[in-house]
């Protein structure tokens, strides 16, 4: 029986932080697409690891449940890996919820449940979450803690509430965030970490959907005008995962870092900063 990582989402930054950390590793990755996850199965075979993949979709209890059980027939599941999601381009608001905020939630909670002690998971956000206003702190609340069977239908989250797919994927993030404090507490019950990464902009399938999309010009704006001037890569996203997950990051958990070549900064402070 070797370690397991659980792996969600076949995309790059999944595999970024899986190649960094899974080594040594049962790797079992979930994908919507099976297809994907095969491909980065066999990319990854190929460069020496040992990954199965498997067909799940993020917005099913039933199917993490069914993940879960797949993982445990090879050990322990001593990681995971939440990178599944899709953007406010590729979906409605109703998918966007129901697999980025709800999925996630789920997600956690059921790993939370068999992680091993020692063990570390993170789950990736996005800097997004952080150009929306705060929200009041009753409503940051149930986003933590509402039982994740509830949270789809808490006021805030009715249509009549959110405007748009940008919204939805906002709201999403933020919930991620909170979501990770309320449950870095179970799982510090038994003995594991799990953190949250915001990323800016990485280039990846999902990035480049959102440059063709309708807010094409607003995300090429956003790079030129951030302090890095560039978008990310997934390798630096897994350079945090890295620390996030390995004993150097022991004393974090419960933390979101962001890592967005300073867009948020700008955002706020800089010639990014929304003109009124
Ligand atoms: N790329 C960026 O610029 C960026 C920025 C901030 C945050 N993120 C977040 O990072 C995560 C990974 O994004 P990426 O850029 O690597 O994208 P990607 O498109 O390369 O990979 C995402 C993967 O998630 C899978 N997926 C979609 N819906 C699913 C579902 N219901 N169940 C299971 N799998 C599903 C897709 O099939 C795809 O393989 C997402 O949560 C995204 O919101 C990305």
């Amino acid at each position: 029986m070797k370690d397991v990582m659980i792996l969600t989402g076949a995309g790059q930054i999944g595999m970024a932080i899986a190649r960094r950390m899974g080594f040594g590793k049962k790797i079992v990755v979930g994908d919507k697409s099976l297809k994907n996850a095969e491909t980065i199965a066999k990319i990854m075979n190929e460069a020496g690891f040992d990954v199965t993949p498997v067909e799940m979709d993020l917005s099913s209890r039933e199917s993490i449940k069914n993940l879960i059980s797949e993982a445990l027939k090879y050990g322990e599941i001593s990681m995971l890996v939440n990178a599944a999601g899709v953007s406010p381009s590729q979906a409605p608001v109703e998918s966007i919820l129901k697999v980025d905020l709800y999925g996630t939630a789920v997600l956690l909670e059921e790993v939370g449940k068999v992680i091993k002690e020692g063990g570390v998971g993170v789950t990736i956000s996005s800097q997004s979450g952080h150009r929306m206003p705060a929200l009041t702190a009753e409503q940051d609340e149930l986003l933590a803690t509402t039982p994740a069977e509830e949270l789809l239908s808490l006021e805030m989250l009715q249509p009549e509430n959110i405007r748009d797919t940008l919204h939805a994927y906002q709201m999403a993030k933020r919930c991620n965030e909170k979501r990770v404090m309320a449950e870095a507490v179970k799982w510090g019950e038994r003995g594991a970490r799990l953190n949250d990464i915001a990323p800016g902009i990485i280039v990846t399938p999902l990035a480049l959907d959102e440059f063709n999309g309708p807010r094409g010009d607003f995300y090429k704006n956003m790079f030129a005008k951030c302090p890095a001037g560039r978008p990310g890569t997934a390798d630096e996203v897994a350079n945090v995962a890295e620390l996030l997950m390995s004993p150097a990051g022991a004393f974090i958990t419960g933390s979101t870092v962001l890592i967005d070549g300073g867009a948020t900064a700008s955002y706020y402070y800089g010639p990014l900063k929304p003109q009124e």
